[in-house]
């Protein structure tokens, strides 16, 4: 493989950026996970935390593959560096200043923040790696088909996870776990359709603690 080729044809700002994103999310998911009350909520992370070190390692590699020093600053990645100080930053000042719940749920948020930047990233290097020359694809096409479904399910639930950790907060019927998790949501439709059905699931909720409650 001739590292010159490759360096002409692959964007390296971009895989500098997903490296450094996955380098914050280490650091964002640490963070989180002390603010972290719910107990499904701290296994998920603790879950995310682990496949996001898989992930800066999957991307190290990438990089070596190509002949790139992973250690290589970029204006992206500074940019990306920056940000995720920022996420770590804010999930800090909350745990000083908010009560435990409010806490949580700057920490779900900050997670969010982070991960559709992830997602995105990822979604682009699967693009990517589709265009790609066969040399290219074989690195990338492997690392995006093994991590892309992970991306998905961080995004995706921890949404899920802020919206009813919101509602519980505004004293309004939550879905816990959310139904994204229930439903192991892994796309954009699947998320769609979870949401929807939040609706159901806080009627058979209420109607259930009203039944409950007569039957006392
Ligand atoms: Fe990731």
């Amino acid at each position: 493989m001739t590292n010159n080729t490759l360096l002409a044809n692959v964007p390296t700002d971009l895989l500098y950026q997903a490296l450094e994103t996955e380098k914050g999310g280490v650091q964002i998911y640490t963070t989180a996970l002390r603010l972290a009350i719910n107990k499904d909520l701290r296994e998920e992370w603790n879950k995310y935390l682990e496949q996001t070190k898989n992930h800066v390692q999957v991307l190290s590699n990438i990089l070596n593959g190509l002949g790139l020093d992973p250690n290589t600053e970029t204006p992206g990645r500074k940019i990306v560096r920056y940000i995720g100080t920022s996420l770590v930053k804010a999930m800090e000042m909350a745990s000083r200043c908010a009560d435990p719940q409010a806490a949580q749920i700057v920490a779900a948020e900050c997670v969010v923040h982070a991960e559709t930047k992830d997602h995105l990233n990822w979604e682009l290097l699967g693009e990517l790696a589709k265009q790609a020359n066969a040399d290219e694809s074989a690195l990338l096409m492997p690392a995006y088909q093994q991590v892309e479904q992970e991306e998905d399910e961080h995004l995706y639930h921890t949404a899920g996870w802020t919206r009813e950790l919101w509602m519980e907060a505004l004293r309004m019927p939550a879905v816990l776990p959310p139904p994204e998790e229930v439903r192991k949501v892994d796309n954009a439709i699947e998320a769609a359709q979870a949401k929807k059905s939040r609706t159901a699931n806080v009627k058979a909720n209420t109607a259930a603690k009203a039944k409950k409650a007569t039957a006392r």
